[in-house]
């Protein structure tokens, strides 16, 4: 691995930690300061306004066509890393045109843009919900000029959204505000097959077969999922890509209100605070530091497997058409999750394209019998969390093309 060498003696990490304890004291005073404070006992909200619903942050930032209103929902959606890689062209006060936006992509875990393009689907599907609490219905048409991948991402839409006058209130709107991924450790018990069978009923799946997986078998997809996050690690471009979308410290994170940090993997509170004030920097020495890691690995793998159950969304074909769709899927199944008081996650490790995950995922397609052209898109770990960590997202206004 083309790693940057990491050659720090024990004593030099000794007298690093000896220097941080001393700046720690230097910097605090010997208790914490007011801004360490304010950090520390941070809240997390989503928009800008801390309001939870989507549509009143819209309003708060002084939106009204129902457009916007919609498109500011939509924005709440699941995407990996949060890249948020959506772009609008607002046609009229009542429809737009959906782009990826090409700067925001993951071309490292994500080379053929089809997480990307699920996360088009993640967002029409929370429009449309959103939509039918404004009195709207969303007429969604895919690819109305044609549409070609990658050669066409970002230059020709993924959809062309029109909102219908209509009377059909979605009931999963309840449940966008709270809506969330949540990488902590899950606690109750297992999924039962009455709550397999309503989430899938309130799925309602476009396009997606929802496979469960039965308890007995959870552990050795769990096993899979962990050799996947490894070989993600392990493979110095995908680990650069994830130091890239990185956030470290509240400015950062609330900055730039993107990407992926301590906070959102689970890590808040006093240790957040001490971990990002002393330990973690973008420096690749920082980032990569050996213990840092072991100590990331040890918490993902006691969460990973506190997981209570899992439903694999596999399609027949593979086409871009699919992933928009289950996009959708995936997203609507989150929110019908969360309807029922329980969480979810995707560990995405095992369906990316990348060359280095290539074996491992050639053996978990088999683990599961799944054989080209149908494909495993995305996986949802289930289970119950209090966990409530908003990820940000950014204004809306930075979305849109002139
Ligand atoms: C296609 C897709 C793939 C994703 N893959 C992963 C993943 O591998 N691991 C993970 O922890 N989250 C994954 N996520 C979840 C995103 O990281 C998450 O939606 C994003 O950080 C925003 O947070 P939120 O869902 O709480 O709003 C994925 C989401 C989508 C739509």
């Amino acid at each position: 691995m083309n790693r940057p060498e990491k050659s720090k003696s024990r004593q030099k990490i000794e007298s690093e930690t000896e220097l941080s304890r001393k700046s720690f004291l230097q910097k605090s005073g010997g208790f914490l300061t007011a801004a360490a404070l304010s950090s520390y006992c941070s809240t997390y909200s989503r928009f800008p306004s801390g309001l939870d619903d989507p549509l009143e942050n819209a309003r708060w930032a002084g939106l009204s066509d129902p457009i916007h209103l919609a498109l500011a929902a939509g924005i709440s959606a699941p995407n990996p890393h949060n890249v948020q890689p959506w772009k609008f062209r607002i046609l009229t006060s009542t429809e737009a045109l959906l782009y990826v936006d090409p700067d925001r992509v993951l071309p490292e875990t994500d080379p053929t843009l089809r997480q990307v393009h699920m996360s088009q689907g993640c967002l029409l599907e929370l429009l449309s919900v959103a939509a039918g609490e404004l009195g709207m219905s969303a007429s969604i048409s895919l690819f109305p000029e044609g549409y070609r991948v990658p050669s066409d991402a970002g230059k020709k839409p993924v959809a062309s959204i029109q909102l219908i006058r209509a009377n059909q209130r979605d009931p999963l709107y309840a449940s966008i505000s709270a809506r969330r991924t949540v990488r902590t450790a899950y606690h109750g018990p297992a999924i039962n097959s009455r709550e397999y069978t309503d989430l899938k009923a309130l799925t309602k799946p476009r396009v997606s077969e929802l496979r469960e997986t039965a308890p007995a078998d959870l552990q050795k997809h769990l096993d899979f999922h962990f050799k996947g996050m490894q070989a993600e690690l392990a493979h110095f471009p995908s680990a650069e890509e994830s130091r890239k979308w990185f956030r470290i410290g509240n400015d950062e994170i609330y900055g730039k209100r993107d990407g992926i940090s301590l906070a959102s993997n689970g890590v808040q509170g006093f240790q957040k605070w001490f971990i990002e004030t002393f330990i973690l920097s973008h420096d690749p020495e920082d980032y990569y530091d050996e213990s840092g890691q072991k100590m990331f690995m040890d918490r993902y793998r006691e969460n990973l497997y506190s997981v209570k159950g899992q439903i694999l969304f596999i399609t027949k074909s593979n086409t871009v058409k699919d992933w928009v769709l289950c996009g959708r899927d995936y997203a609507r199944m989150q929110l019908a999750a969360q309807s029922m008081g329980l969480v979810m996650r995707p560990t995405s490790q095992l369906m990316q394209e990348f060359d280095a995950m290539a074996d491992l995922a050639a053996q978990y397609n088999s683990f599961i019998g799944v054989q080209a052209p149908a494909k495993i898109q995305i996986n949802a770990l289930l289970g119950r969390s209090d966990e409530n960590y908003q990820a940000p997202r950014r204004p809306l206004k930075d979305m849109l093309l002139s």
